[in-house]
């Protein structure tokens, strides 16, 4: 393939393709340039087009295809984000058996295995130089035997089988003799080609057969697990189960939603093809467009240069993007590989030299509750502390009450506590056999320990939350939500002008808002005459703000947009509301258990009640709208919304639409009216730009939305 011919691909205008011949032609090259394109992304790491340019030469692929759908075909790169449904994951026969890597952790053991391999080695010379041309200076010389030395990565081992180039099945390394068929997930990894490039001086064979890791990088991870905590999910513990149990997902679909990687690092029955190294083999398998880690893989002279290199990523291994648990040696030379040959269940070819470990057993001394900023329960356990693999470890997060149930994690327990990079140290099991007697089953605190208002526990026990309207540990964020365009939409009380009032102790409750003084505004950091006088306005104009922003702004848990205008439709007055038993809510639709305990709990605060008197004294009008004549502005009008939201759900911006008489899609087409976009946001953002719909941002859909409600005086 020449390079620049497809780097250059002019942008298919494939609404001008005509006929069949054509299109078949145009969806061939498309297809062609896609995956060089992915190759240059995802196995070089060196993009030649932009992300735009890429989105455009996929999104004409789609649309031949979809027009053709004679030419679609399994193996299209947009067949690559998701397949189907399949049934349970079947076993696929290795056609050599998987083995695994002796293991060391030390030095003398490695200078051993590096001893023996030349020793082997060396024997075979001596048989070499038995011909009569190379006798004598080939005997005494010292060869060093040269290893590849790449790293261990911690991750989850698979094979892939190509056919004519093709993928044909992929499988885990199950039992080593047999695996899991998981053919269907591998194929929404991006970075696994499903057809192999033809690149470079060596054809790739007709059957080849690869290995590789699959893993999670550690950010990723993070985000994963924070998003499983979000709602609720039992947490992965470390980066290799959340790879591992992606990729054993029956449903390729999810899997496809997962963040999954992969580096190659083997290639099967290397006697049939004319390799002569392993570090050759890596090069050709990356002009295949398989991933291999060039960057951090090494030929080193000798096992001492090996040693060497092992200490070396020791030191980097905290600043790598994902997992690695040690360094394999690999003996270079596959001719020599073949001389070592294989024990029962590993070659002896190769070693791992592990890193430190990152688990060490010790004492959970106690368990202390912290209070988030959003009013979120954490407990922590408080360790004897420990060095794990160099840092001294004193805390671990214990998540929530229900993970501290799943492990069952007592106070005085000896427990194993994992270090894994930056993430942040983990309690993986207490040391069941070693207890005493006297450890101590721990409960959530009914009482918020910063502010001791009542804590409300969801039934699943995955989440606890304060309800303390002025608890400290919460004011910043509760201030700046309380202002927020979607509350009482207090212009120049954003986030930063919240966390500057509470740290000056201008503001210490919610209330304290509607006292500030325009003499107090003024001793703030660049807050001159003019804004101090907006500010001012923008807060007393607030007070006139309806009563379902108010409900909304009061941070009630579990109460967004959408719940506090159901409850301000029931509910004349704030009154009403504090008046409310459990059993009156659950009377509501909308509401269930969970939330009527969470609005009870809240309003029998006396502090709450309180608060909200106040700033009724100080003039909030918490006046319930009446739907004006015609009152559906939104009536024809529909949105779609593509990527994140920060300052609302999904599901509270669809309602809001919905509730001015709009309507919210999930496809582009046509009918739509306006595409709200935020971060992330993919294909249908595109599709908007093609068909010139109007695109606004969350920040100026808000704008939009308030507009309307103030009109209609919601
Ligand atoms: S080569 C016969 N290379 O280590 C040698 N394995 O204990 C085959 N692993 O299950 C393996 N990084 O998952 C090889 N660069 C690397 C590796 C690696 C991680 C894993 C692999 C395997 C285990 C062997």
């Amino acid at each position: 393939m020449k390079e620049g011919m497809i780097a250059n691909h002019p942008k298919a205008d494939w609404q001008a393709v005509a006929g069949k011949e054509e299109a078949k032609k145009v969806i061939d090259e498309l297809r062609e340039a896609i995956r060089f394109h992915n190759y240059r992304y995802y196995v070089l790491d060196e993009p030649v087009i932009s992300d735009h340019e890429f989105d455009q030469l996929m999104e004409a692929l789609k649309a031949l295809e979809e027009k053709f759908p004679e030419f679609q075909s399994p193996d299209s790169p947009t067949q690559q984000v998701g397949g189907e449904v399949q049934e349970a994951l079947g076993t696929v026969k290795h056609p050599t058996p998987m083995l695994s890597l002796k293991t060391v952790y030390n030095q003398d053991d490695v200078a051993n295995f590096g001893k023996n391999c030349r020793e082997k080695l060396e024997k075979k010379s001596v048989l070499f130089v038995a011909e009569p041309k190379n006798a004598g200076s080939a005997v005494l010389e010292e060869k060093s035997v040269e290893f590849v030395a790449e790293p261990k990565y911690d991750g989850l081992a698979v094979e892939i089988i190509y056919e004519k180039g093709r993928l044909i099945v992929a499988s885990t390394r199950g039992d080593g003799q047999t695996g899991e068929n998981i053919t269907a997930n591998i194929k929404t990894i991006k970075e696994v080609p499903l057809v192999l490039l033809n690149q470079g001086e060596i054809p790739f064979p007709d059957q080849l057969v690869v290995r590789g890791e699959v893993f999670m990088r550690k950010d990723e991870f993070k985000k994963l697990n924070d998003e499983r905590m979000r709602i609720g999910e039992n947490l992965f513990a470390n980066p290799r189960n959340a790879a591992a149990g992606s990729l054993r997902q029956l449903d390729p679909k999810i899997t496809a939603k997962r963040p999954l990687h992969i580096f190659f690092y083997e290639l099967v029955q290397t006697e049939e093809y004319h390799f002569t190294t392993h570090w050759e083999v890596l090069q050709t398998m990356s002009n295949w467009g398989l991933r291999v880690n060039k960057r951090y893989s090494k030929v080193c002279s000798g096992i001492q240069e090996a040693i060497h290199y092992h200490e070396e990523l020791a030191e980097r291994r905290d600043n790598l993007e994902y997992e690695i648990d040690g360094v394999v040696f690999k003996v270079n030379d596959l001719s020599d590989r073949r001389t070592l040959g294989f024990r029962t269940r590993d070659p002896r070819w190769a070693l791992a030299y592990k890193f430190e470990a990152r688990q060490m057993n010790t004492h959970v001394k106690a368990i202390e509750v912290q209070v988030g900023r959003t009013g979120v329960l954490t407990p922590v356990a408080l360790l004897q502390p420990v060095k794990i693999a160099g840092v001294e470890v004193s805390r671990a997060s214990l998540h929530n009450q229900s993970e501290i149930e799943r492990k069952d994690i007592r106070v005085g327990d000896e427990v194993l506590v994992e270090r894994a990079g930056d993430v942040i140290p983990y309690v993986v099991k207490p040391i069941k056999e070693k207890r005493k007697g006297p450890e101590k089953i721990f409960h959530m605190p009914s009482q918020c320990p910063v502010c001791g208002a009542k804590v409300i526990m969801s039934d699943d026990k995955k989440r606890a939350l304060c309800t303390g309207i002025s608890c400290q540990a919460q004011l910043r964020k509760r201030v700046s939500h309380f202002s927020s365009k979607g509350g009482m939409n207090i212009e120049g009380l954003g986030e930063k002008m919240a966390v500057q009032l509470v740290n000056l102790g201008l503001v210490r409750k919610l209330s304290s808002i509607y006292k500030l003084e325009k003499k107090d505004l003024l001793t703030m950091e660049r807050m001159a005459d003019k804004s101090v006088d907006n500010l001012c306005e923008a807060i007393e104009k607030s007070k006139n703000q309806p009563f379902p922003r108010f409900l909304f702004a009061l941070g009630i848990p579990l109460v967004g947009v959408h719940l506090a205008t159901v409850l301000a439709a029931h509910f004349p007055t704030i009154d009403d509301l504090i008046a409310a038993n459990v059993e009156d809510l659950l009377t509501i639709k909308e509401i269930g258990p969970e939330v009527a305990f969470s609005i009870t709990t809240f309003f029998s605060n006396e502090e709450n009640q309180q608060e909200i008197f106040e700033m009724q004294n100080l003039g909030l009008t918490m006046s319930n709208p009446t739907e004006k004549e015609g009152g559906r502005p939104l009536e024809h009008m529909t949105f779609v919304f593509t990527g994140g939201l920060e300052q609302w759900t999904r599901a509270e911006a669809k309602q809001m639409v919905e509730s001015l008489g709009g309507r919210a899609t999930s496809s582009v087409s046509g009918e739509t009216s306006y595409v709200v976009a935020g971060p992330g946001a993919g294909s249908k953002l595109q599709e908007a730009k093609r068909k010139n719909i109007p695109i606004m941002d969350e920040k100026e859909f808000i704008k939009f939305i308030n507009k309307y409600q103030e009109d209609r005086n919601i």
